[in-house]
């Protein structure tokens, strides 16, 4: 039975972020340059388990899914991964987060089985920076993705964090907006992970630039996926740009998602190390009824005990010390 589920400040809760692995073929600058302290294998849920798990979720009203890693398209099986969760009965999306390097041989079996649509994170438009930022040369694979999801009229939006001086990224970025219907989003570096230690952009120094180019720039009102992003359009682009600004602008009043790491953690907000293990609940031992029951009951615990908002203003009160890689985003 599908139910509405209200968090304690009335949010409902409806869609869950799903981490399938902590492994990534990049090493950006603001993640894990020296790449991370990789998770062995039977510590990672198994598909058939973040199944189960789904399934529960969507018992309790969560019919929104989206798949992240570390880098989704690394893990083995991730694409009858994805059929599965598409197939399951009450699943309204399923989208999918990826760094765009494996993606372009992917998308036409991904529009088969129906995916909802693709975020690809592209950093900057410049091929030699971003081997800089991603210490790898692998700029054209994932430009060739971006024009083929476009091409494959799968709802495509670029994810580009704000780098401390990458304030002459910002107009090249916004051409993909300007020359295909694709969004172009700017992501405030969040204090997670190594993110605590870097200086970003900020979302204000950005959106000046684009208005050298797009004057008309406005806010426009229109739901162009799950998360947090606000968007704003101009004539002079086909896609809109998409700002995730989540200390400029807080929209903690808006959430509406848990997330599931690779390893089986439920973690009710990104900011915080409160989770409930559900790896331990999967493997012990107990009958798949009782199992089910007890993942339901983690699953509606995660949602009332989720916090009214984030606190990355005040950085010492932060508590989740997790990389980004592992959380999912
Ligand atoms: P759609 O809106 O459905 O396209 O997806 P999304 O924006 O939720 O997902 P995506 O994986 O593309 O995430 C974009 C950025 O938003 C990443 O940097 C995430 O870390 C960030 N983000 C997503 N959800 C939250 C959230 O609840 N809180 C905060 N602070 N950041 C979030
Ligand atoms: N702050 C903001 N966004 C981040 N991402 C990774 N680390 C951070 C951070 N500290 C982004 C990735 C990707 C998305 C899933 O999260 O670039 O686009
Ligand atoms: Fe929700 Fe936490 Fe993200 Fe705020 S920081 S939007 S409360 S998950």
């Amino acid at each position: 039975m599908c139910t509405e589920m209200k968090d304690p400040y009335g949010r409902t809760i409806d869609y869950l972020r799903i981490s399938v692995t902590d492994r990534c073929n990049l090493r950006c600058s603001y993640c894990m340059p020296q790449g991370v302290n990789l998770t062995s294998h039977d510590q990672i849920l198994r598909y058939e388990e973040i199944l189960m798990i789904c399934q529960e979720a969507l018992s309790l009203g969560i019919c929104n899914f989206k798949i992240t890693g570390g880098e989704p398209l690394v893990r083995k099986g991730i694409l009858s991964f994805i059929e599965e969760l598409r197939k399951l009965k009450g699943v309204q999306t399923v989208t999918l987060t990826t760094n765009g390097v494996l993606l372009e041989p992917y998308i036409e079996a991904l529009k088969q089985i129906g995916i909802d649509a693709i975020n690809i994170s592209l950093d900057t438009a410049d091929p030699i920076e971003y081997r800089q930022i991603t210490g790898f040369d692998l700029w054209s694979r994932v430009h060739a993705s971006i024009l083929k999801s476009v091409e494959s009229g799968i709802p495509t939006k670029l994810n580009c964090v704000l780098l401390e001086g990458g304030q002459d990224r910002i107009l090249p970025l916004s051409c993909y907006a300007r020359d295909y219907p694709v969004d172009v989003r700017f992501i405030e570096l969040m204090p997670l992970g190594l993110g605590r230690d870097l200086g970003g952009l900020s979302p204000d120094a950005a959106r000046k630039q684009l208005l050298t180019a797009y004057p008309d720039l406005h806010p426009v009102d229109e739901k162009r996926g799950n998360g947090p992003a606000h968007y704003e359009a101009s004539t002079f682009l086909k896609g809109r740009i998409g700002w995730v600004d989540a200390l400029s602008h807080k929209f903690c009043q808006t959430c509406n998602r848990i997330r599931l790491t690779s390893t089986g953690i439920l973690k009710p907000c990104l900011c915080y190390d409160a989770s409930y293990d559900l790896l331990r609940e999967l493997r012990s031992g107990d009958s798949v009824p009782q199992i089910c029951e007890k993942i339901h009951s983690l699953v509606r615990q995660a949602i009332l005990e989720k916090p009214m908002e984030h606190c990355f203003e005040k950085t010492g009160r932060i508590t989740e010390h997790r990389n980004m890689s592992e959380i999912g985003g």
